[in-house]
């Protein structure tokens, strides 16, 4: 029988050069998901801006990244404050000039039902999950228009994007809500070769769901319910990410990248 630490060894390697010579900003970079992302970019030659909030895990993900042989900057960014994203973005074209590719990953999550959400919880999340990530996709948008060089904005969704989930009332209505941004960029956008596509992750563990997740029967129930057997790894889903990334994507636009195990096609599936 294969053991938990097992299912969860990734066994994938980046394409070296693949993304050679692009400038990428990934908000939320600094953890998670987003740093799996930063990393994955950089292994496959990418140079890398992270925009996150947390300083002291963005100074470690540069330094890993430099390790790597390109070029970092890390520079904190509140998403939900326009005028902060404002700042950061012309300090990446102040360094790199132009920038390729924005991954739209910032977020946070507030348990809870809809019904019982309360006002300043409901506000801080669509601040940031929603709001900020629109505040990325046009001022980034804005600048990948006017150079006229193409682009990507690959947003982080999940798949609560795309079905209600007990408990996670608000953080279902900012990511339902961010595929609509992805989509309508994606219509606004295309003709000027820049693709906007939404990645959907089940999940994968990291600072975000580490506590609900420590319980072994939450963790159980939810791994019996994905077809998989098991949620992703932070790894996985930067592969996903750096596809959506690369020339190999030119002609997707406007679309989900459903990387769930099959969960949202099991009958049974927790939710
Ligand atoms: N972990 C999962 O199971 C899962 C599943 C589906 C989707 N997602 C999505 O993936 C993305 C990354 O989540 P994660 O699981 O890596 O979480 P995480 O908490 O590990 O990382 C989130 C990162 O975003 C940063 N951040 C938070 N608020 C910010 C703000 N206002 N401005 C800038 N940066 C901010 C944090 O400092 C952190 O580095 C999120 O959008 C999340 O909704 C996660």
């Amino acid at each position: 029988m294969t053991s938990n630490t097992e299912k969860y060894q990734s066994h994938i390697t980046p394409s070296p050069d693949r993304l050679k010579g692009k400038v990428a900003i990934i908000t939320g970079g600094a953890k998670g998901i987003g740093r799996a992302i930063a990393l994955r970019f950089a292994q496959e030659g990418a140079d890398i801006a992270i925009a996150d909030i947390c300083t002291d895990s963005m100074s470690s993900a540069e330094k890993e990244i430099r390790a790597l042989g390109r070029e970092c900057i890390g520079r904190q960014t509140d998403v939900a404050d326009r005028e902060n994203v404002e700042r950061t973005v012309q300090a990446v074209l102040d360094r790199f000039s132009n920038i390729d590719i924005l991954v739209n990953n910032a977020g946070i999550i507030v348990f809870g039902s809809i019904m019982e959400c309360a006002p300043e919880d409901w506000k801080r999340m669509l601040d940031v999950d929603l709001t900020g990530a629109l505040h990325c996709a046009q001022i980034v948008g804005q600048h990948m228009q006017q150079r006229n060089r193409g682009g990507r904005l690959i947003h982080i969704g999940s798949t609560a994007s795309l079905l209600p989930t007990a408990q996670q009332g608000a953080y279902c209505v900012a990511k339902a809500g961010l595929r609509m941004v992805s989509r309508m960029a994606a219509m606004e956008l295309g003709p000027y070769g820049i693709t906007s596509n939404l990645l959907c992750p089940e999940g994968a563990v990291t600072d975000m769901n580490r506590e609900l997740l420590s319980d072994p029967e939450v963790m159980r129930k939810l791994e019996s319910k994905i077809l998989a057997g098991r949620l992703a790894t932070a790894e996985e889903i930067a592969a996903s990410a750096a596809f959506l990334a690369s020339d190999e994507a030119a002609y997707i636009n406007g679309a989900e990248l459903v990387h769930d195990g099959g969960i949202t096609i099991s009958p049974l599936w927790w939710r």
